[in-house]
């Protein structure tokens, strides 16, 4: 159905109810609406392009319409679309699956699909409580970091602590025992400071399901990088006080950090690493929680005992996303992205320390080839914009003024673009952003 651009903008303001979107903000503003991908760029409807820095919300990898991801999901789609896991299995889902474990840190031997970062962690907290029970343990109790974001439904939205997000819930979520922001905190005091407040908490509490954070950064809360050795810490911690210890790769996999996972840079393995985002190379909404012999066996028995994890979804190990995912595993060691990857991460480096020189520029952060730059009123004072006033997003607009579609999280400019982008094209937003910057 060919429809004209007009009618388009007409029917979404009419029918569409955008994620994280005031629609009555939106509904009034001219918004983009895309029709096509190649590599780093889009084009919306009108035929104008732009680069896509924030990879489609973090999740693109390899650029849009990648010729071998597309003949892999053609090939999928000649012999079937779906098919159900739920007691029965498919190929591209058992491949993927040992494919995995094969990339996964050591010890990471079973694979639970869904289908997005939510669900990941969703199940990651259900199966780590599950386990204790199966053990005979009741024990009921995670411990979370403040500013955590590991997705929206209500499990994620529990064991997070963005309170713009999530505080509005309050009364429907579990409680947790939430120690402070990792990066907030260590502006201040040290990473084994916080190391003691866990270890309190451990030594004093014996129902401690599992300590929760995301993997190296917390990223929606504004890109805040962890102090190095946190995470290995808090492993050493956790398996000194007997409990279980969720990674949140959804937003860092794949990739983004310049390892396939950030848990390599730390040299960890967690008991749950939840997967997402990048897992499809961006194509299909696609998630995994990775897990370990030692939990799986706790869910074996006899079928009357009822041990089983009484979870699933009718798209759990969906084919073609499976197929998709396991082409984009494949372009990574055929395009040796990772090691294309690394000259990029320094090149970001180098650009993101001219950004101080702007006025309204408060702090620069950067894990790998993931970055913010937050904007404030008053750098000396430390004083922010007014929320309302709507910063970053005026910031993102003149940018896409100038062919550079950015996402802003508030008035932090995030820098998130697919990793196969050349430097060129790296160079063009880089300038972009702070041509903006300096508008303010
Ligand atoms: C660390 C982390 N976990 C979980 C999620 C949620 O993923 P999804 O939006 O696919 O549900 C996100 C999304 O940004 C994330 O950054």
């Amino acid at each position: 159905m060919e429809v004209k651009p007009e009618l388009l903008e007409r029917w979404d303001r009419e029918h569409f109810w955008h994620p994280f979107t005031q629609m009555k903000v939106y509904r009034e503003e001219d918004n983009l609406i895309f029709e096509r991908g190649e590599g780093v760029y889009l084009w919306d409807i009108y035929g104008r392009r732009y680069i896509d820095a924030v990879s489609s919300l973090w999740c693109n990898v390899h650029g849009h319409n990648h010729p071998k991801l597309n003949r892999a999901l053609e090939e999928q789609l000649k012999k079937v679309a779906h098919t159900t896991t739920l007691g029965s299995s498919n190929v591209p889902a058992i491949l993927l699956a040992r494919k995995l474990v094969e990339i996964s840190p050591p010890g990471l031997t079973k694979v639970f699909y869904s289908e997005d970062g939510a669900e990941a962690v969703e199940i990651a907290l259900k199966m780590a409580y599950h386990y204790w029970r199966n053990r005979g343990e009741r024990r009921k109790v995670f411990v979370t970091f403040s500013e955590a974001y590991h997705g929206d439904t209500l499990g994620a939205v529990s064991v997070g602590g963005i309170d713009l997000f999530h505080g509005t819930y309050r009364d429907l979520l579990f409680e947790t025992l939430r120690l402070p922001s990792p990066y907030l905190f260590c502006k201040t005091a040290s990473v084994e400071d916080l190391l003691s407040q866990l270890e309190e908490i451990l030594r004093e509490r014996e129902d401690v399901v599992a300590v929760v954070l995301e993997s190296g950064i917390q990223a929606a809360a504004g890109m805040l990088p962890y102090p190095k050795g946190l995470m290995r810490g808090v492993r050493e911690l956790t398996r000194r006080y007997g409990t279980l210890m969720i990674v949140d790769e959804v937003a860092t996999g794949f990739g983004r950090t310049g390892s396939m996972f950030y848990c390599e840079q730390e040299q960890i393995t967690p008991d749950f690493m939840c997967l997402g985002k990048g897992l499809t190379g961006g194509y299909l909404p696609l998630a995994a929680t990775l897990t370990t012999d030692e939990v799986f066996e706790a869910f074996l028995g006899e079928f009357g005992e009822a041990k089983h994890f009484y979870h699933g979804h009718t798209y759990t190990g969906n084919n073609l996303a499976c197929a998709v995912a396991l082409a984009n595993l494949e372009v990574f060691e055929e395009e040796q992205t990772l090691s294309r990857l690394a000259p990029k991460i320094e090149l970001l480096r180098k650009s993101l320390e001219e950004f101080w020189e702007l006025d309204h520029v408060g702090d620069v952060r950067q894990l790998g080839f993931m970055a913010g730059v937050e904007l404030v009123r008053d750098r000396e004072k430390g004083k922010p914009f007014p929320y309302g006033e709507r910063t970053g997003f005026k910031v993102a607009r003149m940018c896409r003024e100038k062919g550079v579609f950015l996402r802003p999280l508030g008035d932090v400019m995030v820098l998130m673009m697919p990793l196969v982008i050349g430097e060129a094209e790296m160079e063009h937003v880089l300038t972009t952003l702070r041509w903006a910057i300096s508008q303010l």
